[in-house]
């Protein structure tokens, strides 16, 4: 029997806590810090998931013996690392890479130079010292627009710009390197525009062996059609028709295959998620990023889809065993939406009372943004709460849990209304 502890507080880690609160396998789970919704399944333990000694005293104190870490920043920071080097810590079975592992997401450059030394299809590009804004020009000046200029580092989901003429794409490369990412644009890489459709692919990896999860397309921006802001995800839906049996296969051989390979002749012993940001070229899969976790909102339409113990997939994770599990998924389509705070991605105001998540039916509910406030449940961030409904299809699917969402109610409240329809026309 496993005691198990989630890090993170969102969307995500709601849903891997609903997963795993099914498991016969599970003793005991924790979240840090979780959420009033993990606090349902879990044990929330009130601590500051950036200070490791933390986290240590309570896996130690709880006698945890798998932890599950949610968000990038604690992979990115060498949490890994810490509970290696740590001999009470260092047989606790531990999903998520080491901080070199996390350099897939960390550092743009690193994960560009990774892909191109082995041979994985992704976008031609390259790197520039924040001290050459000139070479950076003169390289620009060599494209056609749109142009895709990024921080090397993590920028919160930001640091990305598409800019449809030079001039903008002169302005936005010298913000970058002048320090509008602060740390995160020492480096900046310029790369081709790839033209496609955009989907997530999710795999589970000892090191050795993987497990390919559901994939799933999300949806970033805050306004239907796809305009507006980029968010953290607005929705998701999974599967996504337009990766069908051939595409899938192109993928797992072209890019799971030589990645996981990849990670291990580099020398780098990665167990835990690896999400693949891909582009559907033609038919063709091309990798726009690496991230070395579950995406959110995604997680919570594909994890609902999983029907094999995901425990146990993380058990023999920590043997280094996956050889010996299957992930089945489910034939069904998961849907999405995620309700955000008014004003949202930009500013917003907390501490809404939200009402009405009793009466919900057919649907699993994830807090991503919320708090206890005495006997009530507020608004605490701007990705507030998350809906996912299980159905034969699309159009059931969103039939379903728009039904079920116009029962939630808080000051601001604001969904998309279009998620899923670009798809429904799709045939696999
Ligand atoms: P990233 O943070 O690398 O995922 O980039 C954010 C978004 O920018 C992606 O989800 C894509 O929509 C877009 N993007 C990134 N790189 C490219 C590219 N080379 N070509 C076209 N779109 C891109
Ligand atoms: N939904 C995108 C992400 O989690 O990065």
């Amino acid at each position: 029997m496993i005691k198990a502890l989630i890090i993170g507080s969102g969307g995500r880690e709601h849903a891997l806590a609903w997963k795993l609160s099914s498991s016969p396998l599970l003793e005991q789970l924790y979240c840090a810090p979780g959420n009033p919704g993990t606090a349902k399944m879990a044990i929330n333990l009130d601590i500051n998931i950036k200070d490791f000694a933390q986290i240590k005293n309570a896996v130690l104190d709880n006698s945890i013996g798998m932890v599950v870490v949610g968000p990038e920043d604690p992979l990115v920071n060498g949490l890994r690392d810490f509970f290696e080097d740590d001999s009470q810590l260092k047989d606790i079975v531990f999903v998520g890479p080491g901080r070199e592992g996390a350099k897939l997401e960390g550092s743009k450059d690193f994960a560009k130079s990774f892909m191109h030394r082995w041979n994985i299809p992704t976008a031609a590009y390259r790197s520039f010292d924040s001290d050459k804004p000139e070479d950076a020009i003169d390289f620009l000046k060599t494209l056609k627009p749109p142009f895709v200029i990024k921080a090397d580092g993590l920028a919160a989901g930001k640091g990305v710009i598409i800019a449809d003429n030079l001039q903008l794409a002169k302005d936005e490369l010298r913000a970058m390197m002048g320090g509008k990412f602060g740390e995160a644009g020492k480096k900046v890489v310029i790369e081709e525009f790839l033209n496609g459709i955009e989907l997530s692919v999710f795999v589970l990896t000892d090191g050795d062996n993987y497990l390919i999860l559901p994939e799933a397309k999300d949806y970033k921006r805050i306004g239907e059609g796809d305009t507006g802001l980029n968010t953290g995800g607005m929705g998701a839906v999974s599967p996504v028709p337009f990766a069908g049996s051939e595409f899938m296969k192109k993928v797992e051989d072209r890019v799971i295959k030589p990645t996981i390979s990849g990670l291990k002749a580099d020398g780098i012993k990665y167990q835990g998620f690896i999400f693949i940001g891909l582009m559907n070229c033609g038919g063709d899969p091309y990798v726009i990023e690496y991230n070395v976790r579950m995406g959110d909102p995604e997680t919570e339409a594909v994890v609902p889809r999983i029907k094999s113990d995901l425990l146990s997939h993380f058990a023999a994770l920590g043997r280094g065993e996956l050889c010996s599990e299957k992930m089945v998924h489910s034939s069904g389509t998961s849907l999405t939406i995620v309700a955000v705070s008014g004003g949202y991605p930009e500013e917003y105001k907390k501490g809404y009372k939200i009402t009405g998540t009793e009466e919900l039916k057919d649907s699993l509910l994830f807090h991503s943004g919320t708090a206890q406030l005495s006997g009530d449940i507020v608004t605490n961030g701007g990705r507030v709460l998350a809906l996912t409904v299980n159905a034969k299809d699309i159009a059931s699917a969103r039939e379903i849990a728009y039904s079920q969402i116009e029962k939630l109610n808080f000051n601001g409240i604001y969904f998309r209304r279009d998620l899923g329809l670009d798809l429904i026309n799709f045939s696999k």
